[in-house]
């Protein structure tokens, strides 16, 4: 069995996450038992999520054991079986962590999906037509569930999210948003990913000039917001929120660092009747087939081209996953492990 080089967590960060907090170690792979495959991993995912989960703090999931290889989505490769479902050469994905293999018990309901690399490229699992991709369908079809020509706007538009947001709700008929940081991502939102504006918000200093310039791309007000950062941009979209809008608060990125954001408007959540949900994607498991069926479509017909940022090598990804934090990473960050 090969060698395995692994990302462990090694000790908690407080305040800003420090490439410091992640150890490099090379582990030995155990023999696989029956039922079990051994993946080589192709492409890592990073996630925002990962920050949070560094914490020893209360959340939706259990915090990231120090001194294990840290969580993470995987696509791969098996290279070798002992499940007859899941024969050497199956594509896969799953959560096979920061590492370069990992051995999984294929039985387990869940644990392993096989994938279909010939109209959609295995990365694009990780993103458009995987987690990301299934977070913009939920917040947009469910919670915002928008009407043809309503306006919807959506933060870290150019993101893994963000990108497949634009394309769920251009099919569905809506005027489409980006706030994203910086002019080349704004221009790519809406030469590539199909936005009709998008607003770079670190031109504005605060929230009443971002507003204004959130007004003039909306001229019909919002009706729905997708939330993806907090802070300065939320107290920006906040006011103009149609009556009975739909926020999906999906993320809150500016905070995850530990930094407060202050609501400063909060009394428009009840003069303008909004509705705002927070939501975990991993909680809506029922709507993932139609989700990854739309998504894959997307991707297959081209409607969906979602850029990707690759670190090459394991031992990359905690630059990269920092450099995710901060605004680094141009579309779905991974790693590229083979
Ligand atoms: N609820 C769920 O189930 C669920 C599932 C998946 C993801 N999420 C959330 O969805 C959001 C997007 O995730 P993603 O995977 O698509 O990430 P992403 O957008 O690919 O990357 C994160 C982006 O966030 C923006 N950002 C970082 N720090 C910021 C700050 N201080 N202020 C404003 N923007 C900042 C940056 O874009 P700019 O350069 O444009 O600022 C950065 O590129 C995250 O908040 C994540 O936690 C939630």
């Amino acid at each position: 069995m090969p060698e395995n080089r692994q990302i462990h967590l090694d000790n908690r960060p407080a305040g800003e996450a420090q490439a410091s907090n992640f150890v490099l170690v090379t582990a030995q792979t155990p023999a696989l038992q029956d039922g079990e495959v051994l993946v080589r991993h192709h492409f890592l995912s990073l996630d925002p999520y990962m920050r949070g989960r560094m914490n020893d703090a209360k959340s939706y999931a259990q915090p990231q054991a120090l001194g294990q290889t840290m969580g993470g989505g995987t696509v791969g490769e098996v290279v070798e079986s002992r499940n007859p479902r899941y024969p050497v050469g199956t594509k896969v994905v799953g959560m096979g962590g920061w590492q370069e293999y990992s051995v999984v018990n294929a039985d387990v309901p869940g644990a392993l999906r096989a994938v279909d690399t010939r109209h959609v490229p295995l990365s694009a699992y990780l993103g458009a037509v995987g987690m990301p991709g299934v977070t913009a369908y939920y917040g947009l079809v469910h919670i915002i569930a928008p009407k043809a020509g309503d306006t919807v706007v959506v933060s870290a538009a150019t993101g893994a999210v963000g990108s497949a947001f634009a394309a769920l709700s251009k099919a569905r008929g809506c005027h489409t948003v980006g706030i994203a940081g910086g002019a080349e991502k704004c221009k790519y939102a809406v030469d590539e990913l199909g936005f009709d504006a998008c607003i770079d918000y670190k031109e504005y200093s605060d929230a009443a000039s971002l507003s204004a310039a959130i007004a003039a791309a909306c001229p019909n007000g919002i009706d729905g917001y997708f939330e993806n950062v907090g802070g300065m941009v939320l107290n920006a979209v906040l006011p103009r929120m149609n009556a009975f809008g739909r926020i999906a608060v999906c993320g809150m990125i500016a905070g995850y660092n530990g930094a407060p954001l202050p609501l400063t408007q909060p009394a428009l959540i009840l003069m303008q009747r909004l509705k705002i949900e927070g939501f975990i994607v991993s909680e809506h498991m029922e709507v993932w087939p139609a989700a990854l069926a739309e998504l894959g479509a997307l991707v297959a017909d081209g409607k969906l081209r979602a850029r990707e940022s690759i670190a090459q090598s394991l031992e990359n990804a905690p630059e990269a996953f920092l450099g995710l934090l901060k605004g680094k990473n141009f579309g779905k960050q991974l790693v590229k492990l083979v």
